[in-house]
């Protein structure tokens, strides 16, 4: 894995939705390299203030401009002062960083499921499942290949934290919605999407999930029944981002690991939700 530390030229920073923003970057190697569910570790000030970095899923990756993206909630003072960060300023940059997601060796059914911002690697898993099926880098007869799928489950709050699914339609991904509030799609959590889905789920099925603690314990839970192997990507606070300082550890069957280097993704089943 190739770690690099570099000034990222800020591109464009702006509010997609309420208090989301899409941030673009340029990071030429960051962008070569980077695989879905890393992340990025990035200063925030161009000094030291806020002193630690805060960690940021990838979005998208596009080598071809050396830019990378990320999308992310204001929540805090960090991202908050992130947000007022312009086009043509520098942010100094930490990256990729972490275990992304295993893709799978053999072709299938892929069930995304994304709550509130854990959309955001998610997207990135998903044009990078999509091409490689269209692609046809899986080794798969014509019959068999009808059957590769990849079904994205997105909840939020209401319709207007809902991303536009129309490019995950146009790469060929079925898309579902649920919000809280029922403006838009299913009323309920998006797990229900979920536990629907699994009435119709194939043989060679996985579930990919990010989003709150909660979500991804039932995740687990539904994969775990069915049988279904899962991995979920978990968003902790994180101060060193290499593996040094212990602050981002999570309770899993085989004792405590960092979620920095050992994760931020995880074999749903390995996780201990407390
Ligand atoms: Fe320091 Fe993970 S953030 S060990």
């Amino acid at each position: 894995m190739s770690v690099v530390q570099k000034q990222g030229k800020i591109l464009s920073n702006l509010e997609v939705a309420p208090s989301i923003f899409l941030l673009n970057l340029g990071l030429p190697q960051v962008a070569e390299t980077a695989q879905p569910g890393q992340f990025v570790h990035l200063r925030i000030g161009p000094l030291s203030d806020p002193l630690l970095r805060r960690p940021f899923s990838i979005h998208r990756t596009k080598p071809e401009e050396a830019k990378v993206s990320i999308l992310y909630q204001v929540v805090g003072r960090g991202t908050k002062l992130l947000s007022q960060r312009c086009s043509g300023e520098k942010l100094d940059c930490l990256g990729p960083l972490g275990r992304g997601f295993a893709i799978p060796k053999v072709a299938g059914q892929f069930i995304l499921v994304a709550g509130g911002i854990g959309i955001a690697p998610l997207i990135f898993l998903a044009e990078t499942l999509l091409r490689k099926m269209g692609n046809g880098k899986w080794e798969v007869e014509k019959e068999k290949r009808k059957k590769m799928e990849v079904v994205f489950l997105m909840g939020a709050a209401s319709t207007e934290y809902i991303l536009p699914e129309s490019e995950l339609l146009s790469w060929g991904a079925a898309v579902e919605v649920a919000t809280d509030d029922g403006s838009k799609g299913h009323r309920g959590p998006v797990t229900d999407l979920l536990t629907r889905q699994m009435d119709r789920s194939v043989a060679s099925c996985h579930i990919f999930a990010c989003g709150p603690e909660g979500m991804l314990k039932e995740v687990a839970q539904i994969a775990g029944q069915q049988k279904i192997p899962c991995q979920i990507c978990l968003e902790q606070r994180m101060a060193c981002g290499v593996g040094a300082c212990l602050g981002c550890v999570v309770k899993t069957r085989s004792g405590y690991r960092r979620v920095c280097v050992d994760g931020p993704v995880f074999p749903a089943g390995e996780v201990i939700f407390e």
